[in-house]
Formats: C-alpha cells, sequence, structure tokens
C-alpha cells in the first residue's frame, strides 16, 4: 500500500499576514512539480493570514494547500472569537488541525471537544490533522500506548470507516515538541505502527493500511530523511522548523 507523504508546517501564533505572504512565495520558489507530486505540502498559518496566504496560492496558482490551526464544532452563532467550518471551507482552507497539544493543555481541549471538531470539519467537506501524544510523564510511566489509543478511539468514536479513513493523525510526542528532542525513529514507529493496529482494530486491517499517521516533534532538515525512512510514518507536522521556508523547503524534500 502506497500513502501519499503529508507535510504540514504548523506556523503556529506566528507570522502577520504580510510576514506569511512572504514566507508562502519563498517556499514556493523553492519547491518543483515533482515535490508536489510525492508529497501533499501544507501550511497552516494562524486565522488572521489564511486568506492572505489563499490569495496568494490562488493567484500564483501554486499546489500548496491550506490548513487552519483551529475550528469550533459550531456553524454560527454566539461563540465569541470563535470561526466555524463553514468560514474556513470558504477561504479555500482543505484541512484543520484539531487537538494539538497545545490547545488541550493550555486551552482546555478535551477527547471530547476534538471528537465533535473532527466531525464538524468532515461535515464542511475538509480534513481533519488530529493530533495526540504522551507527556513525558506518561512515557516514563510506560502508559504511552494506553494514554495515545484512547485519544484516538475516543477522537473518532461515532465516525463511518470512511469518514475515519479521511482523518490523517498526527502523533506528536508532547516531550518532543518545541524541545529539539525528536522521537528516534524506532520510537516513533512504534507508536505509530501501535495506532495504526489500533485503528485497524475499530475500522478493519484493510482501511489502517490506507489512513496517514505523520509524526511531529522538532522535526527538522536533519532527522527529516530518518524519520521518513520508516514504513509507518506519513509525513509530518512542522513547527519551529516550517517558519523558514528553506528549512522547510529541505524537510518536504526529505529525500534529497
Ligand atoms: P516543533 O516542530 O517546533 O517541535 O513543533 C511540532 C508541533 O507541535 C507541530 O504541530
Amino acid at each position: 500500500m502506497t500513502r501519499k507523504s503529508f507535510i504540514c508546517g504548523n506556523w503556529k501564533m506566528n507570522a502577520t499576514h504580510l510576514d506569511a505572504i512572504q514566507m508562502v512565495q519563498k517556499l514556493s520558489y523553492r519547491l518543483e512539480t515533482a515535490d508536489y507530486e510525492r508529497v501533499d505540502v501544507v501550511v497552516a498559518p494562524p486565522f488572521t493570514s489564511l486568506r492572505s496566504v489563499q490569495t496568494v496560492i490562488e493567484a500564483d496558482h501554486l499546489a500548496i494547500e491550506l490548513a487552519a490551526q483551529n475550528v469550533h464544532w459550531e456553524q454560527s452563532g454566539a461563540y465569541t472569537g470563535e470561526v466555524s467550518p463553514p468560514m474556513l471551507a470558504k477561504l479555500g482552507v482543505g484541512y484543520v488541525i484539531v487537538g494539538h497539544s497545545e490547545r488541550r493543555q493550555m486551552f482546555g481541549e478535551t477527547d471530547e471537544t476534538v471528537n465533535k471538531k473532527v466531525k464538524a470539519v468532515l461535515a464542511a467537506d475538509m480534513v481533519p490533522i488530529m493530533a495526540l501524544g504522551e507527556t513525558l510523564e506518561e512515557r516514563e510511566e510506560g502508559v504511552t500506548e494506553q494514554r495515545v489509543g484512547s485519544q484516538l478511539v475516543n477522537g473518532l468514536a461515532g465516525l463511518t470507516p470512511d469518514q475515519a479513513v479521511g482523518v490523517i493523525i498526527a502523533y506528536e510526542p508532547i516531550w518532543a515538541i518545541g524541545t529539539g528532542r525528536t522521537a528516534e525513529p524506532d520510537d516513533a514507529a512504534s507508536v505509530i505502527g501501535f495506532l495504526r493496529r489500533t485503528f485497524g482494530d475499530t475500522f478493519g486491517g484493510e482501511l489502517a493500511e490506507h489512513v496517514r499517521i505523520i509524526y511531529g516533534g522538532s522535526m527538522n532538515p536533519g532527522n527529516v530523511a530518518a524519520l521518513m525512512a520508516k514504513k509507518d510514518i506519513d509525513g509530518g507536522l512542522v513547527g519551529g522548523a516550517s517558519l523558514d521556508p528553506d528549512q522547510f523547503a529541505s524537510v518536504v524534500r526529505y529525500w534529497v
């Protein structure tokens, strides 16, 4: 089974819309048609930059795709400060990150709200990038599989197999995020293999071979090749290294 590689730059709370325009233009200069054939190349700027980046993508006919970093599950209404799935879809957003550990830890996101967001994103014909991962404490206690397994199952609860296989799962061990401490490729592959088997237990072994599961946590040009060499790792969710178009392009072109 060949799964197309998927690499998404999560810019987090960085870059004004003016910075964002430059970043996506610079990235596009560094990538060639063949790169997009091999990898789905996605950037996730802050909400304030989505429209600007979308305009550049459209005007220059770029194959770079757009993701949002968060979403609310309701369609519209009295939810001050929130952004709904139809608003994002209308902007040409194709993917939405849900359940990032920073949102779980700092903004009260739970498996239950993640699940509502996953469903709402699918209903708006976008693709959820559902993030999950264990803390350092959980890893040291030996409960990593228990933790990520329940995040996976709860996050995908109530989905049909056809819906579930369209979700991109992002395994991001919290201790590896923004720390420069990447998971060893063997360790990352082992957890991702476990997630694939767990997915298969619920949705069937055949679909488990199709679902894309990516890694995030200090991924950079120096470690991406070793991670991507693992057959179960289908791509990356890249934070810090995605803010520099040169570095991000090198991550995208991981085989070069
Ligand atoms: P870093 O690449 O900066 O560790 O961030 C990873 C991440 O959280 C991507 O969503």
